[in-house]
């Protein structure tokens, strides 16, 4: 079973891909659970990230990295570890794409450059507001990456209600779940979403 956390910058899903992985731990112990995440911790996702860092490249270029990251990650982990057997739950994947570059190089193009990677069978959205987010990602300190600032995020969450319905349209299972509240709370809605199927 192949399942992606999805949301704005700051919606939680980091912290709910751990949470999910201790509640298969302790539903189907013995059970492989392979946590990761895009952009990945493989090479072309270190790319990526020096890639978001660096202001002299392009928005039009990020389609193309994300994209190869995304068949890295899926030849590397997702698809050895669907073959073994093992549950794989990853950190945003081919949403994130349709909703972030959409906005730079329109959506035709991100689907066109997302349309071999194969359906999770369960993506999972964490909604949140825009500024919820941003106080979650000021709260937690740091460098603020080139898309946490509020007029982006509210983009971003307008992009994501595109990419949800072209992904449904292509017969992805989408749940959404609430972002608010404690993780406790977030982690049982998710819970909710996913045992029964
Ligand atoms: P993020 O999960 O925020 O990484 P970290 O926890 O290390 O900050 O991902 C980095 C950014 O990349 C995030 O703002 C979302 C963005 N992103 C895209 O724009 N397109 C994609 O396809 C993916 C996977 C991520």
């Amino acid at each position: 079973m192949f399942i992606t956390l999805e949301g704005l910058d700051g919606s939680g899903g980091t912290t709910q891909v751990e949470r999910l992985r201790a509640a298969w731990a302790a539903r189907a112990p013995g059970r492989e659970v392979v946590c990761t995440r895009e952009p990945s911790p493989g090479p072309v996702g270190r790319l990526l990230r020096q890639a978001l860092a660096d202001v002299t490249i392009g928005e039009g270029v990020l389609p193309y990295l994300f994209a190869a990251d995304r068949r890295d990650h899926l030849d590397r982990v997702v698809l050895p570890g669907l073959a073994r057997g093992a549950v794989v739950i990853s950190d945003r994947y081919a949403l994130s794409s349709l909703a972030y570059q959409s906005l730079a190089v329109g959506m035709d193009k991100v689907a066109a450059l997302n349309a071999e990677f194969p359906a999770p069978d369960l993506t999972i959205v964490l909604d949140l507001p825009a500024a919820d987010c941003l106080a979650r990602i000021e709260a937690r300190g740091g460098t603020r990456e080139r898309f946490e600032t509020l007029a982006r995020l509210e983009e971003i969450a307008e992009a994501y209600e595109a990419a949800i319905a072209v992904s449904a349209a292509k017969g992805w299972r989408v749940a959404r779940v609430s972002g608010d509240g404690t993780p406790d709370d977030v982690a049982a809605r998710v819970a909710e979403a996913v045992w029964p199927r």
